[in-house]
């Protein structure tokens, strides 16, 4: 991911429904994602894709791989596509299974956990379906638009099923930077 992925990265941190699905209170400013975007390559403790279609090169989301635990060999993981538009099209499952692939296959870790919260239960089915486990809940933990939701914990271990595979695996580029 790199500045060159601005224009496609920053609809979806102004897109209504992908705040919400992700929780995200703060505001983004252009200023702070042109700085952000123009950092992750400085970073080599976590992993930060710009999911693109391998067709056009549209930008589609982002998916990271950050809060790596490294003596316990655990990361968190985490997702969001630009906007309803490109939702329920398969990339966000098959952006994960490669995310997930990563994490255990070419940077040897143990554990990848994420957060998904009550209200999401496309992501959770998505998360499923590329073997994360439930694991608990934190209880309250966001409060959006004056009601509390729980955020459900999950996580997928290197010794676990990584789910059924309905990916061809055809769709979507990127490096991690
Ligand atoms: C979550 C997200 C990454 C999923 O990616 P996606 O490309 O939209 O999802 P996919 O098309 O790969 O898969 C969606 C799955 O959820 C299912 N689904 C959709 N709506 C559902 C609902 N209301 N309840 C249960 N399952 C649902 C679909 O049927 C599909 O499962 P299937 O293949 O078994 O039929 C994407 O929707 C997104 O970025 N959302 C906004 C941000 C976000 O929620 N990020 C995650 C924060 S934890």
């Amino acid at each position: 991911m790199s500045s060159g992925h601005f224009d496609g990265i920053w609809p979806m941190l102004t897109d209504p429904e992908s705040i919400r699905l992700t929780g995200t209170h703060h505001r983004f400013t252009e200023d702070e994602v042109r700085d952000w975007l123009a950092t992750r390559q400085d970073h080599h403790d976590r992993a930060d894709w710009a999911i693109v279609r391998a067709e056009d090169g549209e930008v589609l989301g982002e998916a990271a791989l950050d809060e790596l635990d490294a003596p316990n060999a655990s990361v968190s993981f985490r997702i969001s596509l630009v906007g309803p538009e490109v939702f329920g099209r398969g990339f966000g499952t098959e952006a994960t299974r490669l995310a997930v692939d990563y994490a255990f296959d070419v940077a040897g870790l143990h554990r990848v956990c994420l957060e998904v919260f009550d209200f999401n239960p496309r992501a959770q089915r998505v998360y499923e379906k590329c073997g994360f486990v439930r694991e608990g809940v934190h209880r309250d933990a966001l409060l959006w638009e004056g009601q509390w939701h729980d955020a459900i914990t999950m996580a997928i271990l290197a010794t676990d099923p990584r789910g059924e595979s309905t990916v061809d695996g055809s769709g979507i580029v990127g490096d991690p930077a």
